[in-house]
């Protein structure tokens, strides 16, 4: 005898194969009209999709696009945009001077903290204001203009001098991948204040093993920060792909080198032995061994692609514009064989140049994510909700049209003023508040006085050894392109340089 099949369930005469679909839709429907109809920011200007949802932004995140999405928001929808149900970019300068002003209550958004990947947070990631600033207080000292004027500025002048070596040697036997020098040059000098110790990468001409998985563990926190389940690859058997996910005990092992010079007062300077001991002389605390090696990874992280990359652009800047390089290698000429940095510091155009470099190529213009404090706050007359992210992006204020005349032009003469032949533009109260490529504020860039050394050292023997350099053909605007994972960098992640004509 055949088996007897149970009938089938119907409602409203189908069967629920055919209704669980039609189910699904309107469930999902439902929680998209709710989503928008309780989005808090739903009365923001801003495209119909981000009172929904954080995916296109988030394309955006992980193809490398986020500046100039964002970017491309403010041009279409104004200074206040939605990027998300819970995010808002801000291109309003009143507005950007609120968020960032020394006391405010905009504290820094909970992405830094999922973005670093350690056991304890450290200066960068902090939030609260009385520990970060306490951090800050310590490092500071050993970051202040006197103290690396003191302590450090032979060895930045040294390692810049060879790099430059480097790069003329590579260059006359063919051509020299400046993005790969100055990316060295700013490892060594950030590992060597770091651990006390250099560690000699402008000499073999390659990063070591160390620096080589810290560059892959910042790459894999950029991507897991928007993409959390990506954690799980950490189990994949595969070195390199263990390198990106799952490497923060190797770097922290690593970094125990940097405690035991640190705590035996080894080597000539070391930073963090003289912050252990302003922390042990003034009574501000105990400062364990993790916050060190946090903090020396801190450095080096902060400190190497920023200076490396931005130098790279520069040169690149500079060596499409025969002219302005003619004349900077005119001024280079006249510092005389010892020259120190405050002979530098003389040298307007130098300067101008390097100005112009940070408003149109720094390498950190990207979001500084902020969360609006208790109570909401009325920002370019909308009001937005307290918890909301706020991020205002330098690569939007440095191309303001409404702050710098022709801002897309790469022009170092708007920075000198008219007796040095420039038209003095950044005297403007809006482009000098407007400009932030250190960031701004309580939080801005502890390096500042170390990246601007390293960079007026790196500049000065370039375009004074290496008269007469050019771009190789191989670099072209389109290998230049901007790639943005939070920093920016060089799509082709090399810029060639040659004496050769070609
Ligand atoms: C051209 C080179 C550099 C650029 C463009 C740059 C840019 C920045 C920016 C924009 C910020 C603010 C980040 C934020 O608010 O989210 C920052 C913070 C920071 N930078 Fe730099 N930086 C450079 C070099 C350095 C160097 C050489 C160091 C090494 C000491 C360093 C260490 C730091 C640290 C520790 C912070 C966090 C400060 C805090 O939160 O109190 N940076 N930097």
């Amino acid at each position: 005898m055949a088996p007897s099949i149970a009938a089938e369930p119907m409602v409203f005469g189908l069967s629920r194969y055919v209704l669980l679909p039609f189910l699904v839709i309107g469930i999902v429907v439902g929680r998209l009209i709710y989503v928008a109809l309780t989005c808090p920011t739903r009365h923001i200007p801003g495209p119909w999709y981000t009172r929904f949802t954080h995916l296109r932004l988030k394309r955006a995140v992980v193809t490398g696009q986020r500046i100039f999405y964002i970017d491309s928001l403010h041009k279409k929808y104004g200074p206040i945009v939605r990027l998300s149900p819970n995010e808002v970019g801000v291109s309003d300068l009143s507005a950007f001077r609120e968020i960032h002003k020394i006391g405010t209550k905009y504290l820094k958004s909970d992405w830094y903290g999922r973005l670093a990947n350690f056991p304890k947070h450290g200066i960068f990631t902090m939030i609260d204001p009385k520990e970060h600033g306490m951090r800050r207080k310590l490092l500071s000292r050993s970051f202040s203009k006197s103290y690396l004027v003191d302590n450090w500025e032979y060895v930045v002048r040294d390692k810049a001098q060879l790099c430059v070596e480097k790069i003329k040697g590579d260059a006359m036997r063919s051509s020299a991948d400046v993005y790969n020098w100055w990316m060295l040059l700013a490892s060594d000098v950030t590992t060597h204040l770091s651990f006390g110790e250099p560690f000699g990468m402008l000499q073999t001409g390659k990063a070591n093993q160390f620096m080589r998985v810290l560059k892959k563990l910042t790459m894999g926190a950029g991507i897991m920060v928007e993409m959390p389940f990506l954690r799980l690859l950490r189990f994949v058997p595969i070195t390199s792909i263990q390198e990106m996910f799952n490497c923060n005990e190797y770097i922290l092992r690593g970094a125990d080198r940097a405690v035991e010079m640190a705590r035996t007062r080894t080597g000539e300077n070391n930073v963090f032995a003289k912050v252990i001991e302003d922390c042990e002389k003034e009574g501000e605390g105990h400062i364990e061994d993790m916050d060190v090696r946090i903090e020396a990874m801190n450095v080096i992280i902060a400190g190497t692609d920023t200076t490396g990359v931005t130098l790279t652009y520069l040169t690149w800047a500079v060596l499409q514009r025969p002219e302005l390089q003619a004349a900077l290698e005119a001024e280079a000429a006249t510092l005389k064989d010892d020259f120190k940095e405050k002979d530098v510091i003389e040298l307007p155009l130098l300067n101008a140049i390097i100005e112009e470099t940070l408003r149109l190529y720094g390498a950190a213009p990207s979001s500084l994510p902020r969360t609006v404090p208790q109570g909401g706050s009325k920002l370019g007359g909308h009001y937005i909700p307290s918890g909301t992210t706020v991020s205002t992006q330098a690569y939007t204020f440095h191309r303001d049209a409404n702050i710098w005349s022709d801002p897309l032009s790469f022009n170092p003469y708007r920075w000198l003023s008219a007796d040095k032949g420039g038209t003095a533009e950044a005297l403007s109260r809006d482009a000098k508040s407007a400009f932030h490529p250190f960031g701004v504020g309580a939080r801005s860039c502890v390096g500042v006085h170390l990246a601007r050394m390293e960079m007026r050292y790196a500049v000065a023997f370039f375009f004074r050894e290496c008269s007469g350099m050019r771009l190789a053909q191989r670099t072209t605007p389109e290998t230049m392109q901007f790639e943005n994972f939070f920093l920016i960098a060089p799509k082709a992640h090399a810029c060639h340089v040659t004496f050769a004509k070609q």
